[in-house]
This record gives structure tokens, C-alpha cells and sequence, in this order.
């Protein structure tokens, strides 16, 4: 194979109670990455459109991750990297984690495949780490695996895949202003009480026993995020209003997506999470924040080759 032309989906991060461990992949929105073999060895990225992010490999995301991939296998040959970008930059959907994810996964198409998909997430990571300053792999995870994704442990990487209910949707709401996530992590207390972790380490497990279980309701008694939600919230327009209204509709639960602005929600069910939609345009059409909003399924498959 000599290019590649790849799907790099959006991921939705925490999910409330899981900060910085939990995630999943959403369907139809993503960036995508073109990929081409060439004689001259190292990375070129030779195009970017619909962001204005650094050209130089070492000062962006799938620069970074992409040289840390072949520093492990230096092969005789390079690539030249074209990345156009639908996911915008600083969304809370994973704009980094697909750029990082999306360049790993198709040079180990185009190298034959040397690491599993698995693996990749810990090259994505040091992408990732150029966008947030942290290496948290919460969205590079679920964009490469698919599904929902929890990391068990950061050192060593232990990453779960997690099946999703059938009927499970996620309705996100993108506000377009832009929150880094650099600047949403200093916002947060390095410490947290023992009551507030017992709490959040209960919902975390809840939530995962409720999608292995096919349990709407515990995944719904599960969605509460009483640690990092009550110190960005206040970052986010109309937040609070969206939520209760989300819940209203019959949204099993809604917070922050990453590390905002966008706001998810998880319903059971393409109607709820359509009506879900319809409220949240309601809400932010009486703003003059521009925004987008999108209902989707889980993505079993993350990121993928396309023609
Ligand atoms: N877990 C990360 C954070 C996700 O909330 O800072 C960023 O998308």
C-alpha cells in the first residue's frame, strides 16, 4: 500500500464519573487524514485545511504522534501527512485525539501493521499531550478501539474495550467557543475529598456494570460528576439549563463532553436523543452563540480506512 485515506472520529471524554479514564466514539462526525508513502525518510505534513494549526511536525498534535510511532521503527522510507479537519479545535469531541489517533493507525496500515491498535494508543497520547499538556488517553482510546473505552491503569497503559447497549445515543451539543483543555485542567483541585471520590469511584462502576448489563437505569443513576462538572460548568453558556432540560426529555443523563463547551447526553433510545437535540437548538437559537448539534450511535469500529 502506498497512501491511505482515513476516518478519524470525534470521542466524547469522562462521561461524568470517569475523568481522564472513560470514553467513547461517535459516528459521522470526524476529521479525515491522507497518508503517502514517500522515498525521502521522516514526516511532512503537507496540508492542513479547515483549522489553522502548525505545518512544523514537532509543534502539532499528529506531528508529535507520528514521530514518536516512527521513532520506534524507523523505516527507510517517509510519509507526506494531509489532515483536513471537521472537528473543530477546542470542541470537547476529540479534535487532538483524532488527529493523533487518525496519523498512528494509518502509518501502521501503511508499515504493515507492527502494533495493535492497542499499542497506538500510547503514540496517540504523546500527540495528544502537545494540545492539552497531559497525556490522558480518554479520547485517543475510544478513536482508535471504537465503543467505549475505560483505562484501567496509565502506568502501564491497561486499556478495556467496553461493548455499548444497542440502543444507546449520544446527542452532543457543540457551543462554538472555544475552552482548551489545557486551561480547563488548571481549573481543577489536584486533591478531592475521600467522600467525593467514594461517590464518583461508585457512579464509575455503576456505569460500566450498567453497559455490560444492558441496565438503562443504572446507567442512568450512574451519570453524575460531583468532582470536575461543578468547576468547568461555569465555563459553559447555558450548561445547567441544558442538562435539566436534556433530562427532561428523558436523557438518561447529560454533562460536560471532555473538557467542554460541547455537552453530551446519553439517551436510550433515536427519538429521545432527538428530542433531546431539538431542545438543546431551542435553548442556545435564543443565544448568539453559533452552535451544532449531533445525535449519534456509538461507533463499534473507531478509526477506519476509507476510499
Ligand atoms: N479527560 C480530559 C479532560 C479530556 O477532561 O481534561 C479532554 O478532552
Amino acid at each position: 500500500m502506498e497512501s491511505i485515506k482515513i476516518f478519524c472520529p470525534a470521542t466524547v471524554a469522562n462521561l461524568s464519573c470517569g475523568f481522564d479514564v472513560l470514553g467513547l466514539c461517535l459516528e459521522a462526525i470526524g476529521d479525515e487524514i491522507i497518508i503517502q508513502k514517500t522515498p525521502k525518510k521522516g514526516i511532512r505534513l503537507t496540508k492542513i485545511t479547515g483549522a489553522d494549526l502548525p505545518l512544523e511536525p514537532e509543534k502539532n498534535v499528529a506531528g508529535v504522534a507520528a514521530q514518536s510511532l516512527l521513532n520506534e521503527i524507523n523505516p527507510d522510507f517517509g510519509f507526506d501527512i494531509e489532515i483536513h479537519k471537521k472537528i473543530k479545535v477546542g470542541s470537547g469531541i476529540g479534535s487532538s485525539a483524532a488527529s493523533a489517533s487518525g496519523v498512528v493507525f494509518g502509518l501502521n496500515e501503511l508499515l504493515g501493521r507492527p502494533f495493535t491498535k492497542k499499542e497506538l494508543v500510547y503514540f496517540a497520547m504523546k500527540g495528544e499531550a502537545v494540545a492539552s499538556g497531559s497525556e490522558h488517553a480518554d479520547n485517543v482510546a475510544p478513536a482508535l478501539l471504537g465503543g467505549f473505552t475505560l483505562v484501567r491503569g496509565y502506568n502501564p497503559l491497561d486499556i478495556i474495550r467496553i461493548e455499548s447497549p444497542s440502543e444507546l445515543y449520544v446527542t452532543v451539543i457543540h457551543p462554538q467557543i472555544e475552552l482548551k483543555t489545557s486551561e480547563m485542567r488548571a481549573v481543577l483541585t489536584p486533591e478531592i475529598s475521600l467522600k467525593s471520590a467514594i461517590t464518583q469511584w461508585g457512579n464509575l462502576g455503576g456505569l460500566i456494570a450498567g453497559l455490560y448489563t444492558n441496565d438503562y437505569g443504572l446507567i442512568q443513576r450512574s451519570l453524575h460528576d460531583g468532582i470536575v462538572e461543578p468547576l468547568r460548568s461555569k465555563f459553559i453558556p447555558n450548561f445547567d439549563l441544558v442538562k435539566e432540560k436534556a433530562i427532561e426529555c428523558g436523557a438518561l443523563g447529560a454533562g460536560i463532553s471532555g473538557s467542554g463547551p460541547s455537552i453530551f447526553s446519553l439517551s436510550k433510545g433515536f427519538e429521545t436523543a432527538t428530542n433531546v437535540a431539538n431542545e438543546m437548538r431551542k435553548i442556545f437559537s435564543e443565544t448568539a452563540i453559533p452552535f451544532e448539534v449531533h445525535v449519534s450511535k456509538i461507533n463499534p469500529e473507531g478509526v477506519c480506512i476509507i476510499n
